[in-house]
């Protein structure tokens, strides 16, 4: 393994800890609101905070963006770290087991490494660029279907901001019509990386944040699948909107989004 990866996963497991022992008393949590539907627990703070110390110690210049405490750090640096310390914030305060810990590393803007970690499941989902993508060390593949009306598709719901329902609902109409089903399990880096490692064959979702996608999109183009905001282009780490899937199906699902796309409801 990339030293470099080997200190994410030791910072994820770190998280996973702290994760999983708050994960047995769930109504003891204090949750605060940060806007609507934003829920923070000090799971999340003290997850986050964990990961940001193993990190520092073994790479104090890489820069940091996390969700809860924002950019720090190495402003310069060409390396970046984008942290979700706990992704499904809102399962894991409901008891629902699906949320995980979301590492990645940008160099210059290039997704280089990843973690997901689902503590749950003690699946550890890793990549490194031009080495592949691994569960628990065991290489992944994106699925092969290639049919639309066989295939299972990922996808969140917009549930904090509504600027996008009408179009998301439209597309949702759509999507419903070509496929096989529908998920919505909760969290979105775990969503991607089920896609890198077949368990669903595309996801897409609007409104995301870079450590929503940060590691999950590496992992899902190093299991072979393909990766891009809503017309296929690169630019999903800035718009928030991202689709992913299996090279046969990504073009497909693409196909499905663009006659929703307008000024409203950019790619
Ligand atoms: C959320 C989850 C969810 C997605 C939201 C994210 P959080 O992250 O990934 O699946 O639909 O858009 O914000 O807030 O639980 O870290
Ligand atoms: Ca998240
Ligand atoms: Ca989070």
């Amino acid at each position: 393994m990339h030293p470099t990866l080997n200190i994410a996963v030791k910072a994820a497991r770190r998280a996973g800890q702290i994760i999983n022992r708050a994960s047995l008393d769930v109504d003891k949590l204090k949750v605060s609101v940060k806007q609507q539907s934003d829920f923070v627990t000090e799971v999340d703070k003290a997850a986050e905070a964990a990961i940001i110390e193993v990190l520092r110690e073994a790479y104090p210049a890489y820069g940091i963006l996390a969700e809860e405490s924002g950019l720090s750090g190495g402003d310069s640096s060409e390396y970046q770290w984008i942290i979700d310390p706990l992704d499904g914030t809102t399962n894991f305060i409901h008891g629902v087991p699906q949320y995980a810990v979301s590492i990645g590393l940008a160099h210059k803007g290039v997704m280089t490494q990843a973690v997901v970690y689902d503590t749950n499941r003690n699946e550890i989902f890793t990549a490194s660029k031009g080495g592949g993508a691994f569960v628990n060390d065991k290489r992944i593949r994106v699925a092969k279907r290639d049919k639309l009306d066989q295939a299972l598709i990922g996808t969140g719901f917009p549930y904090r901001m509504f600027d996008h329902i009408d179009a998301y609902l439209d597309i949702f109409k759509d999507m419903a019509r070509k496929t096989a089903g529908m998920r919505r399990p909760g969290a979105a880096s775990l969503d991607l990386a089920w896609v890198a490692c077949g368990r669903m064959d595309g996801f897409w979702e609007l409104g995301l944040s870079p450590w929503d996608m940060a590691a999950g999109s590496l992992l899902i183009t190093e299991a072979g699948g393909l990766v891009g905001d809503l017309s296929g282009e690169a630019n999903y780490m800035q718009t928030g909107n991202i689709v992913g899937g299996n090279p046969k199906l990504f073009g497909q699902l693409l196909q499905i989004i663009a006659p929703h796309l307008n000024a409203k409801l950019p790619a």
